[in-house]
């Protein structure tokens, strides 16, 4: 049955021409290599994809969390069964914790901006008012110690201003307002011949916790060939940004070398 059925017909259809074999093979590979290549393609396509949604996914769940949290915060909200408000509220509030305590870790000096404006809101316009008619700013003289001090010391004097939003204590100006302040000091003092050592004027701000730090530093090596007191002085000032309740001082090599006549030496702050 089968021999005469197959010389007949497939024949040409089983052999086809050399060329068209190479035409075939040739598609086939090209194909293929392109199939490989858009599979390639489609995979890192579809990580990347997969990627972002993640992290939409993350954010989508953050945005849920606070509406949750503002739910809560409303009488309705706090009614509704469907929300575990306690729970809600509770790991709102300890992320809040988590993050004062970030702030409180990291030194003082960076940029807060939210920070101040937290502190802004807080103010009411009665103190706001009051601010702006006296300025927060406090200028004082040196006072000479009998003994070498680590802190030097000041005085309020007659003419310059002290006001009730900056306090003294011990050689520091303390500040009770946030917010940007400018500090600046002026020592004179004499140099001896015999000083190996530059005469340095430091502004520290004070740390309770750990190092103070160094805020502004000045130096003079210039040394006088004479026996008597060649007076010179080192200024200096900068702003800075300092906390409520932040205290700053002046600190020196030698503070039995400073001069304390009038206007020579003074230390000073204003809040910007
Ligand atoms: C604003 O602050 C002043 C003093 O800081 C206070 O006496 C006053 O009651 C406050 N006013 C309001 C509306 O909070
Ligand atoms: C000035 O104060 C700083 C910081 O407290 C301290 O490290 C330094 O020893 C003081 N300098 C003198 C000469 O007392």
């Amino acid at each position: 049955m089968n021999e005469p059925y197959s010389p007949a017909a497939p024949r040409p259809m089983s052999s086809p021409s050399p060329s068209t074999m190479k035409m075939f093979v040739c598609f086939l590979a090209v194909f293929i290599v392109a199939q490989t290549i858009g599979t390639v393609l489609f995979c890192l396509y579809l990580h990347m994809k997969m990627d972002k949604m993640e992290e939409s996914l993350s954010l989508n769940e953050d945005y849920i969390f606070l509406r949750k949290v503002q739910k809560c915060q409303t009488a309705e909200g706090q009614k509704s069964t469907l929300l575990d408000c306690d729970k809600i509220l509770r790991s709102f509030q300890d992320l809040q914790r988590k993050d004062v305590g970030v702030s409180k870790e990291h030194p003082k000096f960076e940029m807060q901006k939210g920070r101040e404006h937290s502190h802004a809101k807080g103010r009411n316009e009665t103190a706001a008012a009051a601010e702006k008619r006296q300025p927060i700013a406090a200028h004082l003289a040196g006072v000479r110690s009998s003994r070498a001090v680590s802190v030097l010391e000041w005085t309020t004097t007659g003419y310059a201003p002290m006001n009730s939003l900056i306090s003294y204590r011990e050689g520091k100006l303390k500040v009770e307002r946030a917010g940007l302040y400018y500090i600046y000091s002026q020592v004179s003092f004499c140099t001896k011949a015999t000083a190996s050592a530059p005469f340095t004027l430091y502004i520290y701000l004070y740390l309770p916790t750990e190092a103070d730090r160094l805020l502004l530093k000045g130096l003079d090596t210039h040394s006088t060939s004479r026996a008597v007191c060649d007076l010179q002085s080192i200024r200096e000032g900068g702003v800075f940004e300092l906390r409520e309740g932040d205290m700053v001082f002046v600190n020196v090599t030698d503070s039995t070398l400073v001069n304390y006549s009038p206007g020579s030496t003074y230390f000073g702050i204003f809040k910007l």
